[in-house]
């Protein structure tokens, strides 16, 4: 059987470092071995309440991000999961053959459920089974995400099994592949893992100006000892930042803590601000000269879909014809 990587993203506001080095850099790895496909997952994020003018520009940025983070057009497919709607196909398919309980206990769901008890719809539930879709309507094997994303990968692997077991060998299995550090912590919160929905201050953008990243890095929580060491239970804060100035610099944990062994928070904090600064400009600068293109990102998104159409309606065929509808 031959590799397929297949990853997606929602278009609901700044990727932040958190999606990048916990998600995104396997992505570029990958690209380099393997066929890719990467989608901007629009009807995963309109579970959640949104404004339609902002979804609109949202998937232009993200579009713009995929390119200026590296994706590679001649290598990797990019593509925007409303225009192919073989997605919805399968994944009504699929939902046929998923017990609501499967569902129910998805962790994603019942914090949604939560978070959102003003707008609990059917989508919150059925989420994880339209994942399932986007990666098997292409029959990819190998799927990079963050940790947060694996029980949706596990369950992808019981739908796939299911359908195998009652129509016959369809799907392969699905591997995740996950970074050294599958969970970025958020700045202010680190015992949680940095998401968009916690606030600005937060989760640092990739689009944060080199004054906002100064400012953020400055105000991210850490403890009063001022011993820079990697202890993830009595010292989350300063764990997180060790982590991400390691995998920005490559510098192993314990060269930074030699590095830094008499020189306290605050010079540490300012020199992780201009390494991450210095980090992103390259994106930076290739996004801003990417975003006076259009015309050009139209044109690798719609050559990107025309090739995922091809494996999309191939596999949806293959899957009528299993159950009975062709
Ligand atoms: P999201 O922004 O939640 O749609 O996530 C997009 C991708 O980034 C998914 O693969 C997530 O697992 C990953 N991701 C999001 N937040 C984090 C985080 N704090 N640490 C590591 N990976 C993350
Ligand atoms: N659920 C993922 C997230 O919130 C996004 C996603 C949708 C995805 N479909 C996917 C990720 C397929 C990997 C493969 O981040």
């Amino acid at each position: 059987m031959s590799n397929l990587v297949f990853s997606g993203i929602q278009p609901s506001g700044q990727l932040h470092i958190g999606n990048y080095l916990g998600a995104i850099i396997n992505w570029l790895e990958l690209q380099e071995k393997y066929p890719c496909i990467f989608a901007i997952v629009d009807y995963h994020s309109i579970s959640v309440p949104f404004n339609p003018q902002e979804k609109r520009q949202e998937i232009k940025e993200l579009a713009l991000d995929f390119l200026a983070l590296g994706i590679n057009p001649k290598k990797s497919q990019i593509i925007i999961q409303s225009h192919l709607p073989e997605h919805l196909e399968l994944a009504w398919i699929l939902g046929t053959i998923t017990p609501l309980s499967w569902l129910e206990r998805i962790p994603t769901f019942k914090s949604k459920k939560q978070q959102h008890q003003q707008y609990l719809n059917l989508g919150l539930l059925s989420y994880p089974v339209l994942m399932s879709a986007d990666i098997l309507l292409y029959k990819a094997n190998l799927v990079p995400v963050g940790e947060d994303q694996l029980p949706h990968i596990e369950l992808t692997n019981q739908i796939a099994k299911r359908f195998n077991q009652m129509f016959g060998k369809t799907f392969p299995e699905i591997k995740p592949i996950l970074t050294v550090q599958s969970r970025i912590m958020g700045l202010n919160r680190p015992n949680d893992k940095m998401s968009k929905s916690l606030g600005k201050s937060n989760y640092l953008a990739l689009t944060d100006l080199p004054k906002t990243i100064r400012q953020k890095i400055k105000s991210a929580t850490t403890d009063s000892d001022n011993q820079i060491k990697l202890d993830w239970e009595k010292k989350p804060g300063i764990s997180n930042l060790l982590s991400i100035y390691h995998l920005f610099t490559k510098k192993t944990i314990d060269q930074i803590c030699q590095q830094y062994q008499n020189k306290g928070y605050a010079q540490f904090k300012s020199d992780l601000a201009e390494i991450i600064i210095e980090q992103l400009s390259p994106f930076q600068n290739k996004r801003q000269r990417l975003s006076n293109k259009p015309g050009y990102i139209n044109k690798i998104i719609s050559n990107g879909e025309k090739k995922a159409k091809k494996i999309a309606q191939a596999t949806l065929r293959e899957v009528k014809q299993k159950i009975g509808l062709l």
